[in-house]
């Protein structure tokens, strides 16, 4: 056991196959009185399963970045900081966008499943603001997808220039230090009512 946990792409694999036998074996011990729609549990299930996981992944590593990286820099001795900088925090960054990108689609493809993707996306516009349920889920979906924006269309460009992974002007990277740290903020703010419209909606709405 602790040859296959020593390697993280063995213990992603296990943690899956856990995954899928505890849904099969569901599966067969109430396919026999119907009370288990694997069809659902396929689409809509699977699909809910794989964005919570990516979301998870997306905002543990923002929460990261905010409650542990930001704060404990000013305190690391000028020689250590290069490790930050060069190791960790391009290797954070990569699976803190695509994990961005994995939740929005797997999001979209939840919406869509759900048959409200409009819907929600025009705050109940389309259904003249007549299921309160879609403007809930909707109201979350605009704040993760404005986070995701702030991800990939200023957070990353700069931090690119923070950490010099791409060429800048010496004076440009405490500037763009300061403008991701400011959007990274502002989406761990929006975090908290965006968690409140996706996780209350089943309880709140059905
Ligand atoms: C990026 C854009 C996102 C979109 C378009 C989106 C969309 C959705 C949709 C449509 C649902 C189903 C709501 C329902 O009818 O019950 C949902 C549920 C959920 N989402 Fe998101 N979401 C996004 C981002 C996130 C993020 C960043 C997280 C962070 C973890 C997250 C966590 C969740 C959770 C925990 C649920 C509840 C699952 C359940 O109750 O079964 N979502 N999301």
């Amino acid at each position: 056991m602790g040859a296959l946990l020593s390697n993280l792409r063995n213990t992603v694999i296990i943690g899956f196959l856990l995954a899928i036998a505890l849904i099969v074996a569901f599966y067969l011990k109430q396919s026999g009185g119907g009370a288990f729609d694997i069809r659902a549990a396929l689409h809509e299930g699977a699909l809910r399963w794989l964005h919570v996981l990516s979301g998870i992944m997306w905002i543990g590593l923002l929460y990261y970045f905010n409650f542990v990286q930001i704060p404990t820099m000013p305190s690391i001795p000028d020689e250590l900081k290069p490790a930050v900088g060069k190791f960790i925090a391009p290797k954070a960054l990569f699976w803190f966008r695509w994990a961005a990108m994995a939740t929005l689609a797997t999001g979209i493809l939840v919406a869509w499943s759900r048959g409200y993707l409009l819907s929600a996306y025009t705050l109940g516009a389309t259904e003249n603001f007549a299921v309160a349920g879609h403007t809930f889920i909707g109201i979350g979906m605009w704040l993760a997808t404005i986070m995701w924006f702030n991800v990939w269309f200023v957070i990353w460009p700069n931090q690119k220039i923070a950490l010099g992974l791409v060429e800048a002007a010496a004076e440009a990277k405490p500037k763009a230090a300061r403008l991701a740290m400011l959007f990274s903020r502002t989406n761990t703010m929006l975090s908290v009512p965006m968690l409140a419209a996706m996780s209350m909606s089943q309880t709140m709405f059905g």
